[in-house]
């Protein structure tokens, strides 16, 4: 039997190369290889979101689009939004009853994020226990392996945590489960820091060429090559550069690293030939967005089949949870 993969994502809207690169590559990778349930965390977007609530279902619906045209396959994986599984609200209430609030207050990312976030009062019950929420959505399928990016470590070792606590305290229900890390290449947005929507520096992949073409030219190359006629060092300064490596031929990638130190190719130039290369990637990925989006209930119909996938798997746990609360001792099950 093939080993089980959760993973999640907050409905952001529409996805940029930092996702593709980041996250959407390796869950295509996964969906190959594992039994996959892939879903929209769109009760984790209120927890920071509450005040713009109504947002989120176009988001939902930008992001899902986004994943099916890059390749996340409804065939391979069980694609959901999790408010459709009511189960994982009453799951999440019990693992609440269970988790000391101390480890979710040492919670790295839940102190950071309060930080960060002035403008929002974070302060809130909800944002406490995001955490558990998260346990809940993981071991409801007793999913075995969780990919997810750095940042969510430690959400992921609460969710160990918080079964083991349940399991020794009733029963074995749940696997263990453990993160899948990533080999994430480095992407920086247009002007350097990291690929963020907020920052206003991503290339998005429902972006028309026009716009790619566009981007990529107000991209920072070389600070210390003012001009063409300057020696640049492409593997050490440029920025545009991670790009090139992640888009361009090797034996290409050789030439263009000469050409800049040796001054006799411009940046302008080299921009082009990224953009021209990032177009050609990214017309098969256009095209099955363009396909889908022709049909307006595409989206919905496989969130619903997914939905119905998840709630079976999610019913069947949910039982097992009620026996090993409420009936400890039973050996007849
Ligand atoms: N917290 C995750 C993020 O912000 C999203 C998420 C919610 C998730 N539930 C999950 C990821 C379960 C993996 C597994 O990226």
């Amino acid at each position: 039997m093939k080993k089980r993969v959760l993973s999640g994502m907050r409905p952001s809207g529409k996805l940029h190369l930092g996702h593709l690169h980041g996250v959407l590559s390796n869950w295509k990778r996964l969906q190959d290889e594992y039994e996959c349930f892939f879903f929209v965390a769109d009760w984790h977007a209120l927890t920071t979101n509450y005040e713009n609530p109504h947002e989120i279902p176009e988001n939902i619906n930008d992001m899902v689009l986004d994943w099916l045209a890059v390749g996340i396959d409804p065939e391979k994986a069980t694609l959901f939004i999790q408010s459709d599984i009511k189960e994982h609200a009453e799951l999440h209430l019990l693992l609440s009853m269970i988790t000391p609030v101390s480890w979710l207050e040492r919670n790295p990312t839940y102190k950071e994020q309060k930080e960060q976030l002035k403008e929002k009062d974070l302060a809130t019950y909800g944002f406490l226990g995001y955490p558990v929420l998260q346990a809940a959505d993981i071991i409801m399928y007793k999913a075995h392996k969780v990919p997810v990016g750095v940042d969510q470590l430690p959400h992921v070792e609460l969710t160990r945590e918080i079964t083991r606590r349940f399991n020794y305290l009733y029963r074995e229900v749940f696997p263990v489960p453990e993160a899948l890390l990533a080999h994430v290449p480095k992407l920086p947005g247009l002007d350097g820091r990291k690929m963020s929507k907020s920052y206003g520096n991503s290339i998005f992949l429902s972006d028309p060429p026009e716009e790619v073409r566009k981007k990529v030219m107000t991209m920072v190359t070389d600070i210390e090559r003012p001009r063409k006629s300057d020696p640049g060092d492409p593997e050490k300064r440029c920025i545009a550069f991670n790009l090139h490596k992640l888009y361009l031929p090797q034996e290409r990638l050789q030439q263009i690293v000469e050409q800049c130190k040796e001054a006799r190719l411009g940046c302008v130039a080299c921009k082009k030939e990224l953009a021209e290369a990032i177009i050609d990637n990214m017309t098969p990925i256009w095209q099955r967005r363009a396909e889908l989006e022709k049909d307006e209930d595409a989206v919905g119909n496989i969130l619903r089949q997914g939905a119905q996938k998840a709630r079976a798997n999610a019913v069947k746990t949910m039982s097992e949870v009620r026996q090993a609360l409420w009936s400890r001792n039973a050996e007849s099950d």
